[in-house]
This record gives C-alpha cells, structure tokens and sequence, in this order.
C-alpha cells in the first residue's frame, strides 16, 4: 500500500482527534479546514498538479507557481551545478565577515541532525562542522522534548511557541552574540520569525531552509500555503504536516517507510543510514503548532533574508517549487525592498543529514550574497 494510501487512513480519525483539540484549547482553526475534512479523504494524488494556485487572503495577487512561470519575482541561485564532492565549501567565496551562526532543527528532530557524520560526503561533523571548517562558531541548541529520551506527551502539559523562541533567545543572551545569522529548518522557520520580532538588535542575516513562513494570524497547521499538499483545496492538507509529526500519530503515520519515501529521499537505499537517522525522531507536542501567530513586524523589520531550496524535497506536492510560496512571503517583506534571494541546492528535505555538504556551501552562498546585497 502506497503510504499516501496509510495516511489517508488516518485523516477522519485525526482530524477528530483535532477537532476536539480545538475545542479544548480554544485554539481557532480554520472552518475551511474543518469542513473539508468533513468528506472523503481523498489524501494527496500522486498526479498532484504541477501549476499551484494559493490565493493570499492578505492582498498579495495570487501566487503562480509552475515549472514554467513561477519565479517571476525571485532570483534564484543554482548551487547544485556548484556542488561537488570535491569542492571545499569555503572555497572562493570571498566571505569576510564571520558572524556567529544559529542552527535552528525543524520538526521531530534535535540538534543532533546538524552534526550528523557523512563521511561519503566529506562532512565529519555534519553540515555544523563544514560552516566551522569555514571559520564560523555555530551553535545547535536542541528544543526541549525533542529529544528520544525527552519526547514530549500530554503528562508533560501544553507547550507554547514562546518555549521555544525562549530556547533559542536564551543562546543569543547567554553567548552574548551580536549580529547573529538564524539558519532555521522546516518549521522552525514560525520560530525564526518570532525571534526577529523579539530580538532585532542581535540579528544580522536570517536563511530559511525548506522552512515554513507564517502570515500574521497564522498557524503552522492553519497556514494556506500546506493546502498545495492536495489537489482538493478544502482538503485539510494541513494535516498532512501535523498528523505525520505530531503525537500521537506520528508513531502510526511517521513510519520508517513514509520517512524514507518523503523526507530522505536522495538517500532511500540507504537502509542502514535510514534506521540510523529515524531513531532520532520524536512526536511534536501539537499545542506550538496550533497557535496563532503575529508576524506583521517580522515582514517590516529589513534584515536580509535568502530561502535554500532543496531541488529533491517532495515534502509538498506539487513538485519542490512549492516551498516557493514560503519565500514569496519573504520576498513580499518590506514591500519587497529588503534584500532577498533563493537559493537552489541538490538536496531533499533532510538535506542536512543526506546532502551535508550541499547544504553548507548553499547557506554560505545564502550569507555571500546577502553579505553583497
Ligand atoms: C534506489 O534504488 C533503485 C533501484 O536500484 C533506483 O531505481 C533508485 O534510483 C535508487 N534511489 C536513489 C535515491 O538512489
Ligand atoms: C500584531 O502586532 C502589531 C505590532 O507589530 C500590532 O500593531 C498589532 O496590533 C498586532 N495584532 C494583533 C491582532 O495583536
């Protein structure tokens, strides 16, 4: 059975599950969402439509995004060509300045992922190791509950967002660092947007990596842009996301299989590398990922701003381009005055575990150009 096939399953029984969250936290939900998860499952089509349409409820025109036509407004770096093994990361980049690098885990994960060896791809450390080997000090704080022995469950109580900007923050505060460069992954993009509201004196670059970015009054699970995940935009795609990481579904839905097919696809035959790496995934407590949220500063606030795109991620349908309707919202940002570029690595969505050294040399082309802009 085809894992979409798995997760479709899921989707009433979760979306109950949901419901009554909702119901119990307060928390709002779109009623788009929820009335579209009224009907059949239909689950995201393999077929999924390669010309994505998202209609922005905040007066942005409606986004295009297509093989052909989507990148009208962003320039887009190719770092892929770029990329061999080979090649240093630190090589002729011209980088002067070495600002203090945060690296921000996305969902499910820790810290641990920036550290991750890949000696086949010339990364002993990880990607954390590459940017030091560059001459930057980096930091990899991991969340609280996001570790195996940590994981997160309903005896521990609901969990906000200020947790975690808080642990984050608290590295900044204590290191005392100044003009700090954010390097967020997935959806530690939310956080990243809240730390530069909370903290804009000590932030100098932010690289958003396959990330996810919220406008204000968004959630990550309510967020328009998931809805690309499925051909039926009443479909609650959105669950996708949060029922494949959240507890308690992930350990259902999250299985080694749909980990391997849809987050560290580059490196799928790779069974011992693929066990290895799943054993570090824990279920997201769900309450950070309901809240709703106000980013109406972070887009007013003109700190330069780069998007790295993994050319393999098929985290969403639509083909990789879809993470373009994330950094269009970047792009948007100070009326789109503020300096902003994409840049393309060859990499899936665990790019810092499978394609290390791609992924370095793409956020150090992110800081180069931010550095020349
Ligand atoms: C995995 O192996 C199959 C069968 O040999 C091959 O078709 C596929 O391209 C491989 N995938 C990757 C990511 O290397
Ligand atoms: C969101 O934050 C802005 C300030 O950045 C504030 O003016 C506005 O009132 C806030 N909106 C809500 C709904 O709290």
């Amino acid at each position: 059975m085809p894992a979409y096939g798995v997760l479709s399953i899921f989707v009433t029984t979760a979306t109950l599950y949901l419901l009554a969250i909702n119901v119990q936290a307060g928390a709002s939900i779109s009623r788009r969402v929820l009335v579209g998860s009224a009907g059949p499952a239909p689950g995201p089509s393999p077929g999924a439509p390669k010309d994505v349409r998202i209609d922005t409820a905040s007066g942005f025109a409606a986004t295009l995004v297509s093989g052909a036509s989507g990148l009208a407004k962003q320039i887009v770096d190719r770092t892929q060509g770029l990329a061999s093994a080979a090649d240093k990361v630190e090589d002729n980049l011209g980088i002067t300045k070495r600002a203090p690098i945060l690296l921000m885990h996305g969902a499910i994960q820790g810290g641990w992922v920036w550290e991750f060896p890949r000696i086949s791809q010339g990364a002993a450390r990880g990607v954390k190791g590459l940017l030091e080997a560059a001459g930057y000090t980096v930091y990899n704080p991991t969340l609280p509950y996001h570790s195996p022995t940590d994981a997160w469950n309903p005896t521990d109580g609901e969990v906000q967002v200020q947790t975690y900007v808080d642990t984050f923050l608290k590295v900044i505060t204590d290191q005392n660092l100044q003009n700090v460069i954010l390097v967020g992954h997935s959806l530690a993009g939310v956080w990243m947007q809240q730390m530069l509201q909370q903290m804009p004196e000590r932030i100098g670059m932010m690289v958003f990596v396959d990330a996810v970015v919220l406008e204000t009054g968004e959630s990550f699970f309510s967020n328009k842009i998931a809805g690309v995940l499925s051909p039926h935009s009443e479909y609650p795609a959105q669950a996708f996301f949060t029922i494949t990481f959240s507890y308690p579904f992930f350990y259902q839905v999250c299985n080694r299989d749909v980990y391997r097919t849809y987050f560290v696809n580059t490196a799928a035959n790779n069974t011992a590398f693929v066990t290895a790496t799943y054993a570090g995934l824990v279920p997201e407590p769900h309450g950070p990922e309901m809240q709703t949220q106000n980013t109406t500063a972070f887009f007013q606030i003109p700190v330069p701003k780069a998007f790295v795109l993994g050319t393999q991620d098929v985290g969403l349908s639509g083909g990789y381009r879809s993470w373009l309707l994330f950094s269009d919202r970047l792009a948007e940002a100070n009326n789109g005055n503020a300096p902003f570029r994409v840049h393309e690595i060859y990499g899936d969505h665990e790019s810092m575990l499978t394609q290390p050294q791609n992924l370095a040399k793409g956020i150090l082309q992110a800081i180069h150009g931010m550095q020349m802009s």
